[in-house]
């Protein structure tokens, strides 16, 4: 059985719900879970403590070579230092977003998420698990909801962990975010042509999560 039959990618816009959705299903089937924004936000936080210049591509590219990222047990670790909380920040979101427009970084990172695809399984979420990574991907989901829905969602996921929020700032900077994830030349935040596109701005979670499992289960 090819590699790809266990790959099912979740794509979508931040706030869109494909994080928490993708580790609820990766959890039911059992299959490892990768958090492909995180790469990118592990980098913003690494381009910020080494006051790198954020034009030179190069240097970024050699420190996406080297990264010591690991997942365990729902936290992101950069060697042994725990960094979960520090990567969630809308600054390093907008960073990362940044650093994700350069082609070497997207080149250096792209064989350490394709090495995830391990058995039983991968559930992979990001902007382009199913149109980049994962082409060839046997289920792919593209999740979105309305701008004023996913601003909202961010809010109070930011309020709750203690992050203080402006809501009008943060809807200016999701529709800047989806706008500069869209709009770039490599690998630009899109459906693939095969994925399942699915809208969660009238709809709870669970139910999002109920539509993935039956697709896995019954494809
Ligand atoms: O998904 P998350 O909000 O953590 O991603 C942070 C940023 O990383 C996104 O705004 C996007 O620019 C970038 N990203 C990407 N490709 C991915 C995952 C994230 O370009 N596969």
């Amino acid at each position: 059985m090819s590699v790809n039959e266990w790959i099912l990618t979740i794509d979508g816009p931040s706030g869109s719900g494909k994080g928490t959705v993708a580790q609820l299903v990766a959890r039911k089937l059992g299959w490892h879970y990768l958090d492909s924004g995180a790469l990118y936000r592990v980098l913003g936080v690494l381009a910020l403590r080494k006051k790198m210049d954020l034009e030179d591509e190069s240097s970024l590219a050699d420190v996406a070579r080297n990264l010591e990222l690991s997942f365990q047990s729902g936290d992101v670790f950069l060697g042994s230092e725990r960094i979960s909380e520090e990567i969630r920040t809308e600054q390093t979101g907008n960073l990362a977003s940044k650093i994700a427009t350069m082609h070497p970084v997207r080149e250096a990172l792209l064989q350490w998420q394709r090495d995830c695809a391990k058995a039983p399984g991968l559930v992979a979420d990001g902007r382009d698990m199913g149109t980049v990574v994962f082409p060839r991907a046997k289920y792919k989901i593209f999740l979105t909801a309305s701008v004023s829905a996913r601003a909202q969602r961010r809010f109070k996921q930011l309020r709750d962990k203690g992050f203080g929020v402006n809501i009008r700032r943060l809807l200016h900077e999701i529709a800047e975010r989806d706008e500069r994830d869209m709009n770039r030349v490599i690998s630009p935040l899109r459906a693939a042509d095969d994925a399942i596109c699915l809208d969660s701005t009238n709809i709870g979670i669970d139910e999002v999560v109920s539509s993935v499992m039956n697709l896995v289960r019954f494809e």
